[in-house]
């Protein structure tokens, strides 16, 4: 297979890094200036979910306490509502400060099915000012194997732009 033409749910290598950075000046530019966490947040996610066919459900869980995760601004069928440190992917995220990537669901144990369409996903972690952990962006897929290193090097700058970086 030719360079830069491997499959990723659907999209190849090349074209995916097109789309990110088309949506990554998008973003950028439609934040100018906005402080407000909330739509900040409402904005970033409204643009990715657009933007990528596999994008299937595409949100924030916001860092509530200690251990827990309660949904903020999303795209997509129903969320679960809350999910603790010890529960599925976001929750491994939010723990490890790390993004993670999970080709197939189905093989990740403690995996929430909040619609059991959702195949693939990538959670991020989003770190305010002082670098802390202040909750997750998770992007799920209908899709197996669909997100890569080049959605996580992609995405982690965007997610950090929603505190100005
Ligand atoms: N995929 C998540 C649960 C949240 S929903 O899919 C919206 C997880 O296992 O952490």
């Amino acid at each position: 297979m030719a360079e830069g033409m491997e499959q990723n749910g659907g999209l190849d290598r090349q074209r995916k890094i097109a789309a990110y950075e088309q949506v990554s000046q998008a973003i950028e530019a439609t934040l100018e200036g906005e402080t407000d966490l909330l739509a900040a947040m409402a904005t970033v996610v409204c643009l990715l979910h657009h933007a990528f066919d596999t994008y299937f459900w595409t949100g924030f869980y916001r860092r509530m306490g200690p251990e827990r995760l309660l949904v903020g601004p999303y795209q997509g069928t129903l969320g679960c509502l809350e999910i603790t440190f010890d529960r599925g992917v976001c929750g491994a995220c939010a723990r490890s400060g790390q993004t993670v990537i999970v080709p197939d669901v189905h093989q990740f144990p403690g995996h929430i099915a909040c619609d059991s369409r959702s195949q693939s996903e990538i959670v991020i972690p989003l770190r305010d000012a002082s670098g802390a952990v202040v909750g997750v962006l998770d992007v799920d897929s209908d899709k197996p194997d669909s997100f890569n290193e080049v959605d996580r090097e992609e995405l982690e700058p965007i997610v950090a732009m929603i505190f100005g970086e």
